[in-house]
């Protein structure tokens, strides 16, 4: 496995595998990597000639007052656990090499961008246009055939999906599942923040979502959020948002008809800000009522 610092050496790679006509597979992290990257760098091996993990905690996408001083970083760590998921180079960039003094330009996707973690009283929308930005730049440094993301950041992935389409990539978006904890927490870097008794009470968030689910299936959809939400407030938790929207559009869902729902959560437990999130498929819930 070989570790590239700078855009230059992505470019010349790129060239060197251009003419070697293999496949590409890239997966954007900011490390810390835990089994939720794990399982897209394991998809990405299978599917490719060629893999290429990024590891860059992205600036940009961090609000003032927001973690990105004390984000978890570990870079050691992170290596080893690429070079055993098979991946041939990591893209390990400083700050300064992506955005050098003089950068003025930003990526952003309307609209996708101003709901649920995008408002105002959550991230905001400058948190995507971070996040849009950041991968641009890596799809067009590295040109894979295939990017991977994560479920578990289900508006990151459909604002991604959005803009590669609008920008016009060539490269497939993947999607996959999230993966879970024992208990059903979703994991991400940020768990490693929780005292035993938090990370114990966060279990709520994933547990409402499948309470939502279950009364979705007998009431309907305002009784399943009204549910859900008093599972999450009942162990203390306060969401800062818990929604149903369309997972294409994030249009607010109504909960008639037969498209898939997606309700998502964001939820600070003691300070730790946390996110997941459920695709409720209501044809198939509608088929398991008596
Ligand atoms: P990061 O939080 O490191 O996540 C990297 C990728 O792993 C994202 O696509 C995310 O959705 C996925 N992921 C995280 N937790 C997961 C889980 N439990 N199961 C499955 N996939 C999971 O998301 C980012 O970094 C950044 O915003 C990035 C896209 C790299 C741009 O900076």
């Amino acid at each position: 496995m070989k570790v590239l610092r700078t855009p230059a050496e992505v470019h010349s790679l790129r060239d060197e595998l251009r003419n070697r006509a293999v496949t590409v597979g890239l997966v954007p992290t900011m490390g810390y990597l835990h089994e939720g990257h794990d399982s897209l760098l394991k998809a990405a091996r299978e599917e490719n000639d060629v893999v290429v993990m990024s590891l860059f905690v992205n600036p940009t996408q961090f609000r003032a007052g927001e973690d990105l001083s004390t984000y978890p970083r570990d870079e050691e760590r992170d290596l080893a656990i690429a070079g055993q998921s098979g991946v041939d180079y990591v893209y390990a960039p400083l700050p300064d090499d992506i955005y050098p003094s003089g950068y003025a330009t930003r990526v952003e996707v309307e609209g996708l961008t101003e709901v649920l973690c995008g408002s105002e009283t959550s991230r905001g929308p400058g948190h995507f246009a971070g996040v849009t930005t950041i991968v641009a730049k890596l799809l067009n440094a590295v040109d894979p055939d295939v990017a991977y993301f994560g479920q578990k950041d289900a508006q990151q992935a459909t604002v991604i999906r959005r803009m590669a389409e609008d920008l016009e990539f060539r490269t497939r978006i993947d999607i996959l599942p999230t993966v879970r904890e024992r208990d059903g927490l979703a994991m991400s870097s940020r768990n490693a923040y929780l005292s035993p008794e938090a990370r114990e009470r966060a279990t709520a968030i994933w547990a409402s979502l499948l309470e939502t689910e279950t009364v979705f299936a007998e009431s309907g959809l305002d009784a399943a959020l009204d549910a859900g939400r008093h599972h999450l407030e009942s162990a203390g938790i306060t969401p800062e948002y818990f929604e149903a929207r369309y997972p294409g559009t994030l249009d607010p869902a109504d909960g008639e008809g037969s498209d898939p729902i997606l309700v998502a959560v964001a939820a600070k437990v003691d300070g730790t800000r946390l996110i997941d999130n459920i695709l409720i498929e209501p044809e198939r819930d509608n088929r398991r009522k008596p």
